[in-house]
């Protein structure tokens, strides 16, 4: 049995399939979380080997009912987690603060940061009983400040990096806790707002992707597969002196 769980939030999105396909390539026993129910197929596309447990679960990471299923997941694979690691999240339309549906908002904090309180309430007990884990936020260079019309992004994003610190503080030294800070990544998530964007600038998706794709050094959004490596670095111990940091892995683009 592979000694090492994982346990990935977001598993069926962009970013978290890429780093499914990292953590099982490296040998890690995962349990696969999303709102999505095709999580469980995602799971078992992945190719286990012998004594790899590979398992999906649908579950709203919002609800702690859900939250309750994941944690019964955990136990049923017979593995130590050693890793959480929160990669769900959702982005807004853009929206002035003094237009702004509280309904959205509430969605957007709930999904970007309620849910990883839940989450990590629920999990640090039986990491603590595996005696030395990890965890790992994903929040975002808009957490790093405010952007115009994206405010509950932005403002999710940041009190996640706080969570962050607050959580590292409390945990260490056993569980080490940080935050990866991508820039854009090319996942439908990027793609749809550049769409919704070009729609309301009535300019061309390919106009709009290059106005944006400019303002990155890198010239380009990362591949998924990037951000599933510096997912992986936080969870090793080739991170083992880090911990309350925020990793920033955006292109070079963090600096405006
Ligand atoms: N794509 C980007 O350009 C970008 C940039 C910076 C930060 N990020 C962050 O990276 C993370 C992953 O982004 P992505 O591009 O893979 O997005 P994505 O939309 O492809 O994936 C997000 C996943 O989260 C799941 N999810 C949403 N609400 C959930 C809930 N309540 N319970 C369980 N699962 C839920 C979705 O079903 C989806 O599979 C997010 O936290 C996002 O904010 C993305």
């Amino acid at each position: 049995m592979s000694a090492r769980l994982a346990i990935l939030t977001g598993a069926n999105g962009g970013v978290g399939r890429a780093c499914a396909k990292k953590f099982a390539d490296e040998g890690w026993s995962l349990v696969l979380v999303d709102i999505d129910a095709s999580v469980v197929e995602t799971a078992k596309q992945i190719a286990a080997a012998p004594g790899q447990v590979i398992v999906g679960i649908a579950a709203d990471i919002t609800q702690e009912a859900e939250v309750e299923k994941v944690v019964a997941a955990v136990k049923a694979t017979g593995v130590a987690p050693r890793f959480l690691g929160l990669v769900a999240g959702v982005n807004q339309s853009a929206s002035a603060v003094e237009d702004f549906d509280m309904a959205v908002w509430d969605r957007i904090m709930s999904i970007n940061l309620r849910a990883n309180v839940l989450m990590m309430r629920a999990l640090i007990p039986s990491m603590k009983a595996t005696g030395k884990a990890s965890i790992a936020t994903v929040s975002s260079f808009w957490g790093r400040a405010g952007h115009g019309y994206f405010s509950a992004y932005c403002a999710s994003k940041a009190a996640l990096i706080s969570l962050t610190q607050s959580a590292a503080a409390e945990l260490a030294p056993e569980i080490r806790v940080n935050s990866l800070a991508p820039g854009n990544i090319g996942t439908p998530m990027h793609y749809n707002a550049l769409r919704d964007e070009a729609t309301k600038r009535g300019i061309s998706e390919k106009e709009m992707r290059d106005i944006e794709w400019a303002k990155i050094p890198m010239g380009k959004p990362a591949d998924p597969a990037e951000m599933a490596s510096a997912l992986h670095f936080l969870a090793t111990d080739d991170s083992s002196y880090m911990t309350g940091a925020t990793l920033d892995v955006n292109g070079g683009c963090g600096f405006y």
